[in-house]
C-alpha cells in the first residue's frame, strides 16, 4: 500500500465562493487502484461535499472525465501505477466549460454541438421490407467512429475550441462524420452548413489533443479530415 496525496480542485459558486481552491488530502491506496478509488474514499471516508461524476467505473459511460496530473482521462480507467509519481495526484475539472461543483462542469454546451450535426440516420427514401443492409466494408468505414463514448475530454483538451466555444469541436465532427460517411445516410446536405463553415470543420487546426486526450484510442484528427475532404469534393 501507499500514501497518495491527492489535490483536488474545489469551487461551490452556488455558496457564494469567488475564487476556487485546492484541497489536499492523503489517501492510502493500492498502486493497483484506479484514480477514481480514490476520489471515493476521499468523499466516503474524509469529505462528503467532494462533488464529481461517475456511473459505470468501466470506461463506458464517459461520466468520470477530468483532468489528472494536466491531462484529460477517465479517472476510472486512470490506474496509479501508470503515473510517474503515483504518490502525487492532481484532480481538476475538464477545462473551458462551466464549473457547477468541483469537478462537476456544465455540459450543455457540449451536447448542445452534439445535437447541431443531427446524429441520427436521415434517409428519406422508402424503407425495403427488412432493415436497410449494410456491407462488411461499409460497416468497416465507420466503425472506429462508433466507439465514442461523449465523455468531453477531446472537445476540452483541443486550443481550438478555448480560443472560439462556437467551435462544434472533435466530438460533434466524430459524430457528424459517423453518420456522413454511413451508406445508409442521405442526410450530408442537412449538415452541411453547420460543418462547412469556419465554426465547422475548418477551424480543426490538427493540433491531435483531441487524438491524445481521447479514453477510446479514436484517431479522431484522421476522421475530420476526412469530413474536410467530402465536403472539398463535394459538389454544392
Ligand atoms: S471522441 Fe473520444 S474523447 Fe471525444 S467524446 Fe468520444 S470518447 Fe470522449
Ligand atoms: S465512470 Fe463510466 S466511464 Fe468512468
Amino acid at each position: 500500500m501507499i500514501q497518495v496525496k491527492v489535490k483536488v480542485f474545489r469551487f461551490n459558486p452556488e455558496n457564494g465562493e469567488k475564487k476556487p481552491r485546492f484541497d489536499e488530502f492523503t489517501v492510502e491506496a493500492d498502486p493497483k487502484e484506479k484514480v477514481l478509488d480514490l476520489l471515493h474514499r476521499i468523499k466516503w471516508e474524509q469529505d462528503g461535499t467532494l462533488a464529481f461524476r461517475r456511473s459505470c467505473a468501466h470506461g463506458i459511460c464517459g461520466s468520470c472525465a477530468m483532468k489528472i496530473n494536466g491531462a484529460n482521462m477517465l479517472a476510472c480507467e486512470a490506474n496509479l501505477a501508470n503515473f510517474r509519481d503515483p504518490t502525487r495526484i492532481t484532480v481538476e475539472p475538464l477545462q473551458s466549460l462551466p464549473i457547477l461543483k468541483d469537478l462537476v462542469v456544465d455540459l450543455r454546451d457540449f451536447f448542445k454541438k452534439y445535437e447541431i450535426v443531427k446524429p441520427y440516420l436521415i434517409n428519406r427514401t422508402q424503407p425495403p421490407s427488412q432493415e436497410r443492409l449494410q456491407s462488411p466494408e461499409d460497416r468497416a468505414l465507420i466503425d472506429e467512429a462508433t466507439w465514442c463514448i461523449l465523455c468531453a475530454a477531446c472537445t476540452t483538451s483541443c486550443p481550438s475550441n478555448w480560443k472560439n466555444p462556437q467551435f462544434l469541436g472533435p466530438a460533434a465532427l466524430l459524430k457528424s462524420y459517423r453518420y456522413c460517411f454511413d451508406t445508409r445516410d442521405e442526410g450530408i446536405s442537412e449538415r452541411i452548413h453547420v460543418l462547412d463553415n469556419n465554426d465547422g470543420v475548418w477551424r480543426c487546426h490538427t493540433i491531435f489533443n483531441c487524438v491524445e486526450a481521447c479514453p477510446k484510442e479514436i484517431n479522431i484528427t484522421w476522421h475530420i479530415s476526412q469530413l474536410k475532404k467530402k465536403l472539398v469534393s463535394r459538389e454544392h
